[in-house]
């Protein structure tokens, strides 16, 4: 069975070009994906506003989605209303706090979204996340029940794995934790933040990153979003690149399952 998932991340409605979100629906409507992850970052500020728009374009979205917020989704003023009540515009919008664990599972897929965001930090820089151990024990419990063959993918807004373009950004907090124990256990970690699009290998797991699907916040490279398509024991990610003009295969990579650790294909 090939399961089928398009990655979309940072959105930041408030920051959006809505020719490309009517591509990238056209698109999605074309795909038959298992299921739409969203990796957070929904919005710009963290305003009404933005959050409707998010809403009203998730909502349209033509296949099931699992959705994490990022740090943007976050008000960063004023600093109280962060402290006391960080979730406050989410809620608003959606009706509760966004879950720190959410599941989807069917069609030969289970997947665990995580939310990495946090209010504040010890480290100096309050946008990088974090995952905690709990975090980590509800995702391999809910892996350990899913049907034998399921594609294991787990969902985060905050990377598992740099490149070097990613210059000084961090590993979400506790990535080595995480990975330890992912380690032949899960198949697939999806990422965002970076407004980078790459693919590689971490602990035997595959990670990708999408790039900004949506916003006009770019760091040198075009909008775009993946589409991974598993089927036993192999996996391609594919990044579809926007052109001016609509989204186009700019890359693809491919992955082996040799005794349950993944590598690259050449
Ligand atoms: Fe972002
Ligand atoms: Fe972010």
């Amino acid at each position: 069975m090939t399961v089928r998932i398009a990655q979309i991340s940072d959105l930041h409605f408030g920051r959006t070009a809505a020719a490309i979100a009517e591509n990238l629906l056209a698109d999605l409507r074309d795909l038959d994906a298992t299921l739409v992850a969203v990796c957070g970052d929904l919005t710009q500020r963290a305003k009404d506003t933005e959050f409707q728009a998010a809403r009203a374009f998730l909502g349209r979205l033509p296949a099931p989605a699992l959705v994490v917020p990022g740090n943007h989704d976050l008000p960063v003023w004023p600093i109280w209303t962060r402290i006391a009540r960080p979730w406050h515009p989410w809620r608003r919008q959606f009706g509760a706090n966004p879950a720190d664990v959410t599941t989807h599972s069917g069609d030969g897929l289970t997947a665990v979204g995580l939310n990495t965001a946090r209010r504040s930090s010890l480290h100096v820089d309050w946008s990088r996340g974090r995952v905690n151990d709990r975090q980590v024990a509800a995702a391999l419990r809910v892996f350990e029940e899913s049907p034998r063959g399921d594609l294991r993918v787990l969902v985060a807004h905050h990377p598992f794995l740099l490149e070097p373009r990613a210059g000084g950004h961090g590993l979400v907090g506790r990535s080595d934790l995480a990975l330890r124990q992912l380690h032949q256990r899960a198949d697939l970690l999806l990422g965002g933040h970076l407004h980078l699009a790459y693919s590689g290998v971490a602990d035997g797991l595959v990670v990708a990153q999408s790039g900004t699907t949506l916003s006009n916040r770019l760091r040198g490279e075009p909008n775009s979003y993946n589409l991974i398509e598993a089927d036993g024991d192999q996996l391609t990610v594919e990044t579809r690149q926007w052109n001016g003009d609509r989204f186009d295969t700019y890359e693809r990579s491919t992955y082996a399952r040799h005794d349950l650790d993944w590598s690259r294909t050449p």
